[in-house]
């Protein structure tokens, strides 16, 4: 199938062999490449992402896919809002090629392999959502081996992903350079989220607390805090405001792992989940070193 001109203003691949193709035209003029891994629902968030990938390279590719693997059973796949044509028009000017293959290119029959990492994986994510990083590290794993990136951007919001794929590229010698790039808020402090669009008028100004929880937390550790006490203290905030928190949780910024003793030894990370309405809403932030 040739590149896809003619539905947008900006070309798309709809299968390996076109992103392959495309890319190596650029590779041949002694051009630099930087992916946007995505599964679409654009917001400036990830156009962020794009104009950050813009200063390390030459060309920008946005991947678009809803991995179906990467969802458990019971969660939003069929409801996961895709919007291509909108976020095509959103990149026009931006990115240079969309990569929009569908599910049977991604996953042909018979496709037998998956990438599970230990380590990073068995916490808090991992936990509540058991399946969920096989499926990303499978698909990312493709993704960058289809493309050959020089560099893939990902968003910190997804901290453990960020985790998770920058353990993989190094345990598996992957040619590419992972940058995270700062986490988009909406002036409230709400992380961008293409879930956000799930979130009712009413549960949309709660949401933010989200953030705020998250900031008294980090700070208090920062200062000594029992970090048992507040992650405590900040679950029952949750709940009084009207979430069902999964976790508040300060860890390791590194592995994730819990502190041995209540309080924060080195690098640290405040992580939240939790659900409001329909949407689970994930956050996080740098515990400052004291
Ligand atoms: O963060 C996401 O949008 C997805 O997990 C990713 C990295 C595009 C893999 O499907």
């Amino acid at each position: 199938m040739p590149l896809d001109t003619t539905s947008y203003a900006l070309p798309v691949a709809r299968t390996i062999q076109d992103l392959r193709a495309t890319v190596q035209k650029w590779r041949d003029a002694g051009e630099t490449v930087a992916l946007v891994p995505t599964m679409g629902a654009l917001h400036s968030g990830h156009i962020s992402l794009v104009d950050l990938g813009r200063t390390h390279a030459d060309h920008v590719v946005v991947s678009i896919f809803v991995n179906p693997t990467q969802f458990g059973p019971g969660e939003d796949f069929d409801a996961y809002p895709r919007t291509e044509a909108e976020d095509a028009k959103q990149l026009v000017g931006k990115a240079d090629l969309i990569f929009a293959p569908n599910a049977r290119e991604m996953y042909p029959e018979g496709f037998s392999t998956t990438i599970n990492l230990s380590g990073v994986t068995a916490h808090l994510e991992g936990l509540s959502r058991p399946t969920h990083f096989a499926g990303v590290a499978t698909v990312v794993a493709k993704l960058l081996l289809t493309c050959l990136p020089d560099v893939a951007l990902f968003g910190q919001k997804d901290y453990q992903q960020l985790l998770v794929i920058q353990t993989m590229v190094r345990d598996l010698n992957l040619p590419v350079k992972i940058i995270g790039a700062p986490i988009a808020r909406d002036p409230d402090g709400l992380a961008l989220s293409s879930r956000n669009i799930y979130l009712t008028e009413t549960e949309r100004a709660t949401a933010p607390h989200i953030h705020r929880i998250l900031q008294e937390a980090a700070q208090k550790a920062a200062q000594g805090a029992d970090i048992k006490a507040l992650c405590a203290h900040g679950m029952a905030e949750l709940k009084e405001l009207g979430f069902i928190p999964d976790y508040l949780e300060i860890r390791n910024a590194t592995t994730l792992a819990p502190f041995d003793s209540n309080s924060v030894e080195g690098p640290a990370r405040a992580l939240i989940a939790a659900k409001l309405g329909q949407p689970r809403l994930i956050d996080n932030i740098d515990v400052p070193s004291a």
